[in-house]
């Protein structure tokens, strides 16, 4: 691949790092395939458990291509593939942790919130520069930003363009740690690693029904969860096994 390295650093934990450093990890059309492949992969195997994605210390993502704009402007970024792209992040059905040093502008901060987890680097800068190019954050920013932190912060960050700092991103809901920007990447490793150690059965359902309380009526989610309550596995009854015994649990995902 060209843009993304991908690595297996720990038991059940891939490690996906953007790799188009000389423009801040610009999301072009290329790169947004070769993730989505990786994320297809990835959820197609047993042996990955979550899932870490990083950029460098100087960008996460400084968003959307803009050279990709010039000649026909926004409406590729409609084109079937890319938007196809962005589906396969957003419906990515294991736990998915940001690692996030530098910018995460545009494009750059909506990928940080289809992460179920966001770790920040003390110079980490979320924000949604759009409107200075006269377009707004059209990769579900406008949609799902509001749902983190509310109408007044997404107005003042989508109507000016000027980015938010780690503090304020973190008392903000968008990330959930701040520290140092040697240390954001093993944190996140350190996380996705103690989900790994989890049913991956268990921690499925877990992010599918945190997910269904922001799109789903609350009737409606809370009569699946119900449903879902009846599920049982193999790695359940080993849970249940495991704490009786006073042992640590062996999950199959089964
Ligand atoms: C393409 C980009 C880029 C981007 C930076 N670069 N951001 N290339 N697309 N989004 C490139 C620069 O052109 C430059 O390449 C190199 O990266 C380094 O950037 P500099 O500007 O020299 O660095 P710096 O002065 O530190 O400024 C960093 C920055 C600035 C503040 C992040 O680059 C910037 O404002 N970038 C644009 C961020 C932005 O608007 N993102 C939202 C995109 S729109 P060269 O070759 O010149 O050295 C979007 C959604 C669109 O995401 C709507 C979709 C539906």
């Amino acid at each position: 691949m060209e843009h993304i390295i991908v690595t297996r650093p720990r038991p059940g934990v891939m490690l996906v790092t953007l790799n188009r450093p000389r423009s801040l990890n610009a999301l072009n059309k290329a790169l947004l395939i070769e993730l989505a492949g990786t994320l297809n992969e990835a959820g197609a195997d047993a042996d990955v458990r979550a899932v870490v994605l990083t950029g460098d210390e100087r960008s996460f993502s400084a968003g959307a291509d803009i050279k990709e704009m010039p000649e026909s402007g926004i409406p590729p970024f409609a084109q079937a593939d890319r938007l196809k792209s962005w589906k396969v992040i957003e419906r990515f059905p294991k736990p998915l942790v940001a690692a996030v040093n530098g910018y995460a502008l545009g494009g750059g901060c909506e990928l940080t919130q289809l992460c179920d987890i966001v770790i920040a680097g003390e110079n980490a800068r979320f924000g949604t520069p759009e409107i200075k190019i006269a377009a707004f954050a059209g990769d579900g920013g406008t949609q799902r930003i509001p749902r983190a932190v509310g109408k007044a912060r997404t107005m003042m960050m989508m109507l000016t363009g000027e980015p938010i700092d780690a503090v304020t991103a973190l008392a903000w809901g968008l990330a959930v740690e701040v520290v140092p920007v040697e240390k954001t990447v093993d944190r996140a490793l350190e996380i996705a690693a103690a989900i790994a150690e989890k049913s991956p059965l268990a921690a499925q359902m877990v992010k599918a029904e945190i997910l269904m309380s922001f799109e789903k009526p609350l009737d409606e989610s809370l009569s699946l969860e119900r449903k879902m309550l009846m599920w049982q596995s193999e790695d359940h009854q080993e849970g249940i096994n495991a704490f009786v015994e006073k042992r640590a649990p062996r999950f199959t995902g089964r």
